[in-house]
């Protein structure tokens, strides 16, 4: 079977963690891709690393631009971050025909109307499912599965970072900044973490939520953000003793007279699932007319499971490309005559 082959562009934590999965998991990956993914390709600045990260089992280059044009390569997976760069890169891919997979939810947030644009003029995918709470498959939840409704609104934890800060803050005493180190050294923390902390991430993440759900370009501008920054230890104690928990909402809601887009620290009562979400957890709240409130948690960031969500879209890609029905369309995800191999 001929492999897919993937140009990576950046091998940071979650660039790693791709490879290791998509290593370890091969034989699940290729049966329910319809055909082998092969990263072909790794574009990195530090060389070393990507030669530790690929164990010498892919090509290494340190210009990025030359693997958007590379003809051997038919996905660009873009892990680099930020919104200059890697927006030229993303426009350049999609001009040379290849699909696109990115966690790079800034990227979406401030220039997702314009790529989005670019992609569908040439016929090309854009896999986004990292972007948005890592390895919870809110992307397609909201895309797929709840296709059928209205959506209502939606409220989340989406910033691991800042969930993870004020769990420990409130559990361990810790202070603020002791535990932004923590997360940091963890790999949960953006590259500026005043994105996390001021609740920038979580409003790029809810701006590609809202997009979905309620069909509207993406508004990042028009998002009202506040962060965990001004908060203290006693804020968290003092909403205890009240039975209240405190958390780092994004909420997007169909109002009269229009969408309404917001990131704040939130006082839930503490009975409540959402008030339990702890560490660097994420859970997203869906209200849906027909289905009625859905409730999707998981890890929303680092090196694993976000690779779970880069992974998934590579499959979708491979599904469509190849020429195969049977794995275009996957009723169970496996060939019938793979199921018989296994025992149950
Ligand atoms: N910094 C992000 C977070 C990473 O903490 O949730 C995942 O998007």
């Amino acid at each position: 079977m001929k492999p897919i082959n993937v140009g990576l562009l950046g091998i940071g934590t979650v660039g790693g963690g791709t490879y290791t999965v998509l290593t370890r998991n091969e034989a699940e990956i290729t049966r329910r891709a319809g055909r082998p993914i092969r990263i072909s390709v790794v574009a990195d600045k530090n060389l070393e690393l990507a030669r530790q990260a690929t164990q010498g089992a892919a090509r290494l280059v340190d210009d990025a631009f030359s693997v958007v044009g590379d003809p051997e390569v038919d996905i660009v997976v873009e892990l680099i971050g930020g919104v200059g760069v890697a927006r030229d890169l993303v426009l350049k891919a999609i001009e040379h025909g290849k699909h696109v997979v990115t966690a790079n939810k800034a990227l979406l947030a401030k220039h997702g109307n314009e790529i989005f644009a670019a992609a569908s003029a040439k016929g090309v995918m854009i896999g986004f499912e990292a972007a948005v709470a890592g390895g919870v498959p809110i992307i397609k939840a909201l895309r797929e599965g709840l296709t059928a409704n209205r959506i209502q609104w939606i409220a989340g934890i989406i910033n691991g970072t800042t969930n993870f800060i004020l769990s420990e803050m409130r559990d361990k005493g810790l202070p603020f900044a002791e535990v932004l180190k923590e997360a940091q050294r963890l790999g949960y923390a953006e590259a500026d973490p005043t994105f996390d902390v001021e609740g920038v991430d979580a409003a790029h993440k809810l701006t590609i939520m809202a997009a979905i759900a309620f069909g509207i370009p993406m508004q990042f501008d028009r998002a009202h953000i506040e962060g965990i920054s001004q908060l203290e230890a006693e804020d968290i104690k003092y909403a205890e003793q009240l039975g209240y928990r405190i958390k780092l909402l994004g909420i997007t809601k169909r109002k009269e007279n229009g969408i309404e887009l917001r990131v704040h620290p939130t006082l839930i009562p503490e009975r409540r699932l959402i008030a339990n979400v702890e560490g660097a957890m994420n859970a997203v709240l869906v209200q849906g007319d027909a289905v009625g409130a859905t409730l999707y948690y998981g890890k929303g960031a680092g090196a694993e499971p976000t690779a779970s969500a880069v992974i998934a879209d590579l499959v979708d890609v491979a599904r469509m490309q190849t020429a195969d029905p049977e794995h275009r369309v996957p009723h169970l995800a496996f060939q019938p005559d793979a199921l018989q191999d296994t025992p149950i």
